[in-house]
């Protein structure tokens, strides 16, 4: 049997006033980043429940790769302020915080709402159950996943990735397509998720350069938010597969962005997973959709490879973790650990081609 259900009320193309006009309660807490206060987005939102009569306050303390610590201090001030709806501003690290203060709200016995407002367009963390919260005493990140944590209502709204710089475009797009391509191709896909996912991918395709070269084309703008959307409700119904695995490795140990980590291995991975006739197949039939050269299997496996390279080419991503600015020697030293963790990373067990620790090694030498 398989159940398909969204949870998440989406309004694409939208404009947030009109949409928190209908909101029905007198006080919010607004949980962003001091940037969306300096650029001018939480005005936007100020402007509309004022106009609505809501009495709001706003915790802006939100960190990149948000710690307990930073989640705790926005818990205690929606404790204080005692909201009815939280309403997240902002990239992932904004979103999954305010998730996480729902989810321990939610283990008090409070009931508060999260209404996510998208900055990027990448995460997809306005319509999934997961949180990724870092413990920096132990220096571990602690993903949570809950069904309690999915946003009640995701806003798309285009003003709100008009500001976004061009390195903030290619991580986000790239991490929304290997989303897109590992939820597609990962063990747990069904006809549901890969509806999803394929529109995601042609999407994603057809739009990111656009919105990578030109950041006032609206229509781009729109698509690739609304394509990296779905690309989350497809891999939060499949999960994903190693190259996220590969990815949480490399940017946990040397701190680079999550998305460049995913475009870097990308083509790699994708070779990789080609010797699984199961795998190719579903590459084969991605290349296909995209119009790619795909006379057999194999060939269209590897166009998709090739297509992903060029996409990186033309946005600026790396080729290789060497390029990254990583270290060979420190980089080298690291193998043995990073095989591990990506061993025992939650997305690993996704992955249609069976990995052991020395694959993984030997991933690890490759993408350098
Ligand atoms: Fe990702």
């Amino acid at each position: 049997m398989e159940v398909f259900k969204v949870t998440t009320e989406v309004y694409a193309d939208a404009d947030i006033k009109s949409i928190l006009a209908e909101l029905k309660c007198e006080k919010v807490t607004i949980i962003t980043d001091a940037m969306m206060v300096k650029v001018g987005l939480i005005a936007k939102v100020e402007d509309a429940l004022k106009k609505s009569d809501i009495q709001y306050d706003i915790f802006d303390g939100v960190e990149m790769n948000p710690s307990l610590e930073s989640v705790k201090k926005a818990l205690d001030q929606v404790i204080d302020f005692s909201p009815e709806t939280i309403i997240a501003v902002g990239g992932g690290s904004t979103l999954d915080s305010a998730k996480a203060v729902r989810y321990f709200l939610k283990r008090t016995g409070i009931d508060i709402p999260v209404i996510a407002i998208p900055t990027t367009s990448g995460t997809g963390s306005e319509v999934t159950s997961y949180a990724v919260i870092t413990d920096t005493v132990n220096s571990v990140k602690i993903p949570i996943k809950d069904e309690e944590m999915m946003p009640k209502i995701a806003i798309l709204d285009p003003e709100f990735t008009r500001t976004l710089p061009k390195s903030v475009v290619a991580d986000g797009g790239i991490d929304a397509l290997t989303h897109a391509i590992e939820a597609y191709s990962c063990s747990v896909a069904n006809f549901h998720t890969q509806i999803y996912a394929m529109t995601a991918i042609k999407g994603i395709f057809k739009n990111l350069l656009k919105m990578y070269r030109n950041i006032e084309d609206r229509d781009a703008r729109v698509e690739m938010a609304k394509a990296s959307c779905i690309a989350g409700i497809a891999f939060e119904k499949s999960g994903l597969g190693i190259n996220h695995s590969v990815a949480h490795a490399i940017g946990g140990k040397f701190h680079k962005p999550h998305g460049r980590s995913n475009g870097v291995v990308l083509p790699y991975i994708i070779r990789f997973n080609s010797e699984n006739m199961e795998t190719a197949q579903k590459y084969y039939e991605i290349a296909k959709e995209l119009e790619l050269p795909c006379s057999s299997v194999k060939e269209g496996a590897e166009s998709l490879a090739i297509a992903v390279e060029i996409l990186n080419r033309e946005l600026g991503i790396p080729a290789r973790v060497k390029d990254m600015g990583i270290d060979e020697v420190e980089y080298n030293k690291l193998i043995p650990e990073m095989a591990e963790t990506a061993l025992n990373d939650i997305c690993t067990g996704g992955n249609i081609r069976k990995v052991n620790v020395e694959d993984l090694k030997d991933i690890f030498r490759k993408v350098f």
